[in-house]
């Protein structure tokens, strides 16, 4: 059985730090906020997670955004509208759309498995031109609870009735990937900022810059 290729979405196919360097956010500020937003972001997705208060993506990113622009001195309700609209509909990272055509051209199945809203996660996939690329997009909000919950990774297996070995789980967040490994996927750790390894419960399979390696590295596998 040929490997099912899974996506995390934010990040990886998506450029987060998109939003705010469009935006009219001060030249000299656009990267704090990036890295504020998102950082927080994530941050209330694994408290919630453990306090048992889910509430979705979009809610989380807006409060996430409100922190940072509140943090930078940025309050402004035109600028906070422009960053949330921007937000749905980020630009892909430059060589996903090719890579995503090859895989389509080779007949694998390509699914996306996001923290994402469901009604944000079709807005990027539209946006960004990837509609009818993917057999599934898979969001947390069937679990009500965010990624590293193993009862997210379980809704791949749901969707294709496959074991995790037969998944390889493709994504830039290091814990994301760490916790994928750990619950039994292959997986490709795009680690386009040149982190350090997380030291976590799992270890990445196979580590890469971007997503042009992937498909030497599933010719090997
Ligand atoms: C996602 C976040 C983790 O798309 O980037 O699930």
């Amino acid at each position: 059985m040929a490997l099912i290729c899974v996506f995390d979405a934010y990040g990886t196919l998506f450029d987060v730090d998109a939003a705010a360097r469009e935006s009219a956010v001060p030249r000299d500020l656009w990267p704090r906020l990036a890295a504020q937003w998102r950082r927080k972001q994530l941050e209330y997705t694994w408290l919630r997670t453990v306090a048992g208060a889910h509430v979705d993506f979009w809610h989380v990113t807006q409060d996430a955004l409100d922190w940072a622009l509140e943090l930078l001195a940025l309050d402004d309700p035109a600028l906070r509208a422009e960053l949330l609209a921007l937000y749905r509909r980020l630009a892909p990272y430059p060589e996903v759309p090719a890579v995503l055509a090859q895989l389509r051209a080779r007949g694998l199945t390509l699914a996306i498995l996001s923290n994402g809203a469901r009604g944000m996660l079709a807005d990027a996939v539209a946006s960004a031109g990837f509609d009818g690329v993917f057999d599934a997009v898979l969001s947390v909000d069937a679990v009500g609870a965010y990624k590293p919950a193993p009862a997210v990774y379980d809704l791949v297996g749901a969707e294709f009735g496959c074991a995790p070995r037969d998944v390889l789980f493709i994504s830039a967040n290091g814990w994301d990937i760490c916790s994928g490994a750990a619950y039994g996927f292959r997986t490709l750790w795009l680690n386009r900022s040149g982190a350090p390894g997380d030291r976590l419960h799992g270890a990445p399979e196979a580590e890469a810059r971007d997503m042009t390696a992937l498909l030497p590295l599933i010719e090997r596998l």
